[in-house]
C-alpha cells in the first residue's frame, strides 16, 4: 500500500528522502495543482501553522514561491532576508534562529549560503526545516518541481533520459536533480566544460557527455543551468562568449537533431549565454510550467512535513 507520511520531520536534501516519499508529494502535488487553478485558490490546512522564510542569500522565484504555497495553505507567514536584519551586526545563525522560534514559530523555510547550515540547525531546534538552498550543495524543491514537470511531459520516469547541461560544479540544482532522478530510476547525463563537472560525479551513478550534440541527440529532456560566476573565484571558462559557443543551447543546434525534445531551465536565465531566447521562448521550453509547479509542489512538502511536527 502507498505510503501517506514522510520519512521525515525536515526537507534538508533529496539524498536523506526516499522514492515513496517523492512519489507521495507527487501525488499530494497533484491534488494542489487543481486547488491553485480553482477561482479560490485557498485551503485551510494549515491554519494557525507559522512559517519564518529566511533568506540569506538572493532569490526571486523561489522565495515567492514558498511564500505564495504557505498562503495559499494559510498559514501564517514571516519573511526574513539578512541583508535587512541584525546578522550585518554579528549574530550567529543559530542565535537569529532562535530569537525567530521564540516568537513561537513552527517551521522554517531557509536559503544560506553554507552548505549543510540547514543539517547544522536541524541538531539544534526544534522547528521543521525546509531547504530552498544551501550553497551549492542542495536545492531539494527545485528538484521536485523540476522532476514534477518532467513526469507531466514524459510519463513515469523510469528509463527516461534526462541530460543536465551547464555548469554542474557550483549548481545545487544540477546535485539535487542527480538524486531525485537517479531514485526515480531515470537515465542520467551530465553534460559541460571538463573544467565544470567534478571528477566525483560518476560515483553519484550517472554518465558524462562533453559533445552538447550528442547529449541533445540521446535525450528526452535537457535541464540547462545557469553558469555561477558568484561562486568561482578562479576562471573555469575563458568567456561567457565561448561558452556560449560551445555550450550555448540555440534553435539552430536544436534544428540539426533528429528529435524534440523537452527544455528546461530553473531561472534565472543568462539570455544568450546557456540558451537563447528563441529556445527559452519556444513551446519547447516548459520554462514557466515549471514555475507553475512549483507553487504545488511546495504547497506539497509543507503539507506533508507540518503532518509530522513533534508538537
Ligand atoms: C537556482 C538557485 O538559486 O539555485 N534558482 C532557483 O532557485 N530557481 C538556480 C540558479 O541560481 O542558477
Amino acid at each position: 500500500m502507498a505510503n501517506s507520511t514522510l520519512s521525515t520531520k525536515h526537507l534538508l536534501g533529496i539524498k536523506y528522502i526516499t522514492a515513496d516519499d517523492i512519489n507521495l508529494i507527487f501525488k499530494t502535488a497533484e491534488n494542489f495543482k487543481d486547488v491553485i487553478n480553482r477561482p479560490i485558490k485557498k485551503v485551510p490546512s494549515l491554519r494557525d501553522v507559522t512559517i519564518a522564510n529566511l533568506f540569506f542569500e538572493n532569490s526571486t522565484r523561489t522565495r515567492i514561491s514558498f511564500e505564495l504555497a504557505e498562503k495559499r495553505l494559510s498559514a501564517d507567514v514571516v519573511n526574513f532576508s539578512a541583508a535587512s536584519s541584525s546578522v550585518k551586526k554579528g549574530e550567529t545563525l543559530l542565535d537569529t534562529v532562535n530569537n525567530i522560534l521564540a516568537m513561537k514559530v513552527d517551521m522554517v523555510v531557509m536559503r544560506h549560503p553554507a552548505a549543510g547550515a540547514h543539517h547544522y540547525l536541524s541538531k539544534h531546534i526544534d522547528a521543521n526545516i525546509i531547504n530552498a538552498g544551501d550553497g551549492t550543495h542542495e536545492h531539494p524543491t527545485q528538484a521536485l518541481l523540476d522532476a514534477f514537470s518532467m513526469r507531466e511531459q514524459l510519463g513515469d520516469l523510469k528509463g527516461k533520459k534526462i541530460v543536465i547541461i551547464g555548469d554542474i560544479m557550483h549548481s545545487r540544482v544540477a546535485l539535487s536533480n542527480i538524486f531525485c532522478l537517479i531514485k526515480l530510476g531515470a537515465k542520467v547525463k551530465v553534460c559541460g566544460p571538463p573544467t565544470l563537472i567534478p571528477k566525483y560525479i560518476t560515483s553519484l551513478g550517472v554518465e558524462v557527455e562533453y559533445s552538447i550534440k550528442d547529449a541533445l541527440e540521446w535525450c528526452d529532456v535537457a535541464n540547462i543551468l545557469r553558469i555561477q560566476l558568484e561562486r568561482m573565484d578562479i576562471k573555469y571558462v575563458p568567456s561567457l562568449r565561448e561558452y556560449a559557443m560551445y555550450y550555448g543551447v540555440n534553435k539552430k543546434l536544436l534544428d540539426s537533431i533528429k528529435k524534440k525534445i523537452v527544455i528546461m531551465h530553473p531561472g534565472p536565465i543568462n539570455r544568450g549565454v546557456e540558451l537563447s531566447s528563441d529556445v527559452a521562448d519556444s513551446e519547447q521550453a516548459i520554462i514557466l510550467d515549471q514555475v507553475e509547479n512549483g507553487v504545488a509542489v511546495r504547497m506539497a512538502v509543507l503539507f506533508l512535513l507540518a503532518g509530522n511536527r513533534s508538537n
